[in-house]
C-alpha cells in the first residue's frame, strides 16, 4: 500500500472518530463510538493498523510515526467527549435540583432576647451615672445569699420550699444582692457598682412569675451617702429607662440587709407598678465585709428587669419571654 493512501485512511478515520465522539449525547452512544473506534480487538484503529504492514518497508516509519499520533489524537477526542458529557451531567442534574421558580428560603437576621437588649440599656443608663458593672456566679454559697445580707439560719427566705438548694449551703442565688458582698468583699469603699443577671426562686409560673427571671443590682457606698440620693438616684434611672413623665414613690417596707428599707413603685401613663426593693445598706452587712459602719454609708436596690422590659413593650405575660417563640421575640 501507497503511504499517500494509508495516510489518507488515518485522516480519514481521525474526523470521523472525532465526529461520533462529538455527536454522542449520553454515556451509551459515547461508548458504542468508542467501541466502534478504538475497540482493542475489532475496533476501526485496529483494522488500520493492520494496513501497516502493507506498507511500502521504506515508508514504514513515518506511516507508523503518523499512527500513532492519530492514535493519540483519537484517543484525547474520546477523553474531551467523556468529560464533557460529565460536566453536562452534574449541570443537568444542579439545573433539576435548584429550579429557580422555588420560593426561596428567607434568611431570618437573628436579634438579642428583649430582656438582653433591657439590661444592655440598663448598662448604659447606669454606666453614665457613674456605675460600674459587676459579675457574680448563679452557683451561691449561704454565706454570700443569706449571712453575710444579715438573713439570719432561722429567717423564712432560706426555707428550703423558697429555694433551690442544690446541697447544704449551696443553692441557685435567689436574689442578685449576693454580688453586693462579693464586690465589697474585695473592694475598699467607695463602690459604685451594679449587677445584672438570672435569679433562681420555685415560684409557679404565671403572667408575673416565673422560677428564673432577672434583676438588677445596684450599691453605692461612699462617706455621707443619704436616703435622697438613692431617691435621686432611681429617678433619674427612671426616666432614663421610660420617660420623663415617670413617676417614684417610696413605700416603707423590710429587708434584711437594709435599714431603713423601702418598696421602689413606678408610675408611667397610669397605676402604680412596683419595681423592686431598696434601701440604705444595713450597718451589720457592712460590718460582715469588714467595713466600718461609722465611716460609711450607702444605698442599694435590686429591681425586676422582667417587669420593666414587660412594661416597656406592653407584654402582658412574663412566660412569653422564655417559650423561644421567634414569631414572639422577632417583635422586640
Ligand atoms: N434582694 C431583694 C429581692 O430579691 C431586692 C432588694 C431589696 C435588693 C432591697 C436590694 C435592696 O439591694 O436594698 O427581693
Amino acid at each position: 500500500m501507497a503511504l499517500s493512501e494509508f495516510l489518507t485512511e488515518l485522516d480519514a478515520l481521525a474526523a470521523q472518530a472525532k465526529t461520533a465522539f462529538d455527536a454522542a449525547r449520553d454515556a451509551a452512544s459515547l461508548e458504542a463510538a468508542r467501541v466502534e473506534f478504538l475497540g482493542a480487538r475489532s475496533g476501526r484503529l485496529k483494522t488500520v493498523q493492520k494496513g501497516l504492514g502493507q506498507v511500502d518497508k521504506t515508508d514504514k516509519p513515518a506511516a507508523g510515526k503518523r499512527f500513532n499520533e492519530v492514535k493519540q489524537a483519537i484517543e484525547a477526542a474520546f477523553e474531551a467527549a467523556e468529560q464533557r458529557q460529565t460536566s453536562a451531567t452534574v449541570a443537568s442534574t444542579v439545573a433539576v435540583c435548584s429550579d429557580p421558580t422555588v420560593p426561596g428560603v428567607r434568611m431570618r437576621l437573628g436579634r438579642l432576647h428583649p430582656i438582653t437588649q433591657t439590661i444592655e440599656e440598663l448598662k448604659e443608663i447606669m454606666g453614665r451615672l457613674g456605675f460600674s458593672v459587676a459579675e457574680g456566679p448563679e452557683v451561691e454559697d449561704s454565706w454570700h445569699n443569706f449571712e453575710a445580707l444579715n438573713i439570719p439560719p432561722e429567717h423564712p427566705a432560706r426555707d428550703p420550699l423558697e429555694n433551690f438548694y442544690l446541697a447544704p449551703g449551696l443553692l441557685l442565688r435567689s436574689q442578685t444582692s449576693t454580688v453586693q458582698i462579693r464586690v465589697m468583699e474585695k473592694t475598699k469603699p467607695p463602690v459604685r457598682i451594679i449587677s445584672c443577671g438570672r435569679v433562681y426562686r420555685p415560684d409557679t409560673a404565671d403572667a408575673t412569675h416565673y422560677p428564673m427571671f432577672h434583676q438588677i443590682e445596684g450599691l453605692l457606698i461612699d462617706r455621707g451617702v443619704t436616703m435622697a440620693d438613692l431617691k435621686s438616684m432611681l429617678r433619674l434611672f427612671a426616666r432614663s429607662a421610660f420617660a420623663d413623665d415617670v413617676h417614684i414613690r417610696f413605700r416603707p417596707s423590710f429587708f434584711p440587709f437594709t435599714e431603713p428599707s423601702v418598696e421602689v413603685d413606678m408610675s408611667w401613663q397610669g397605676g402604680w407598678m412596683e419595681m423592686g426593693g431598696a434601701g440604705m445598706v444595713d450597718p451589720n452587712v457592712l460590718r460582715a465585709v469588714g467595713y466600718d459602719p461609722e465611716e460609711y454609708t450607702g444605698f442599694a436596690f435590686g429591681l425586676g428587669i422582667e417587669r420593666i422590659c414587660a412594661r416597656r413593650h406592653g407584654i402582658t405575660d412574663i412566660r412569653e419571654l422564655f417559650k423561644n417563640d421567634v414569631r414572639f421575640l422577632h417583635q422586640f
